[in-house]
């Protein structure tokens, strides 16, 4: 029997309606402001495509991914957590190296389609559970993971939505472990994105800017105590990198 497992069955297909049965679950910023990106069907079918996410993030796709994976560890024992689905093969790299060390990892998303599509990219073989949850109220022990990775979810969320998924990833992780978040920042001033990004992301990713004026260390009162966030920008700034230890 494979490890990859599912456990709540991806309603999608070619005559599937925009959303299904679980459209309560569905977090209303998703609906308004990301079906195309990721609910409709053929929204996943034109996204599943690296050189398209890597154009989207300006061709930095590849070296933010390994940047992560890098942060991360190259061979993962214990009990891995990335939190939401990403386009790309972030995934399949991270549970390669999941599998080199013996671990297992566990992927959240909350739109079943995009669990079927990831299940779809991933190796029968890999050690992974996919999980139909919202990173904002997770169904997941205290303290049960070793390390987490959020690549490029929290710019999606609106702020108290963003909270409380930080607030859930540092309660899962254990002490000692690490949080490994990827996302937008504010690109230096001498940045051409700077003028010409922020209009069409206010317009396409509305909450997206947040996190070109807030620290995410700041959204994390939680975090006083514990050792500082260590943040790394690239391209410009325009992207991070937020390392914590909780
Ligand atoms: C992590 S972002 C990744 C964006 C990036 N452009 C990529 O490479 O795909 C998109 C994913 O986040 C998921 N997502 C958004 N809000 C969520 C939430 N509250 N809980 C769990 N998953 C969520 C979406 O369903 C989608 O699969």
């Amino acid at each position: 029997m494979s490890d990859t497992t599912l456990f709540a069955d991806a309603a999608f297909g070619n005559s599937a309606p925009l959303l299904h049965a679980e459209d309560h679950a569905v977090p209303h910023y998703l609906r308004a402001h990301y079906w195309w990106a990721y609910i409709h069907p053929r929204a996943v079918r034109l996204f599943e495509r690296q050189w398209l996410v890597n154009l989207i993030l300006w061709g930095n796709y590849a070296q933010l991914r390994d940047a992560a994976l890098a942060e991360l560890g190259e061979s993962l024992a214990g009990r891995t957590l990335q939190v939401a689905c990403v386009y790309g093969d972030l995934t399949s790299r991270l549970c390669r190296q999941v599998a080199s060390g013996g671990g297992a990892i566990d992927i959240v998303d909350v739109l079943p389609i995009q669990l079927g599509n990831l299940r779809a990219k991933l190796p029968q073989d890999a050690p992974a559970t996919l999980l139909p949850m919202d990173s904002s109220d997770m169904n997941l022990p205290d303290a049960s993971y070793d390390r987490a990775l959020v690549f490029f979810l929290l710019h999606e969320q609106p702020r108290h939505y963003r909270e409380r998924t930080l607030r859930e990833v540092l309660r899962v992780v254990k002490p000692g472990g690490k949080i490994v978040i990827v996302d937008y920042a504010m690109p230096r001033w001498w940045h051409p994105l700077r003028y010409l990004w922020r209009p069409l992301l206010a317009l396409l990713e509305p909450f997206a800017l947040d996190l070109w004026r807030e620290e995410i260390a700041d959204l994390l009162p939680s975090l006083q105590g514990t050792a500082k966030p260590r943040k790394e920008s690239f391209f410009g700034g325009l992207y991070q990198m937020v390392v914590i230890k909780p």
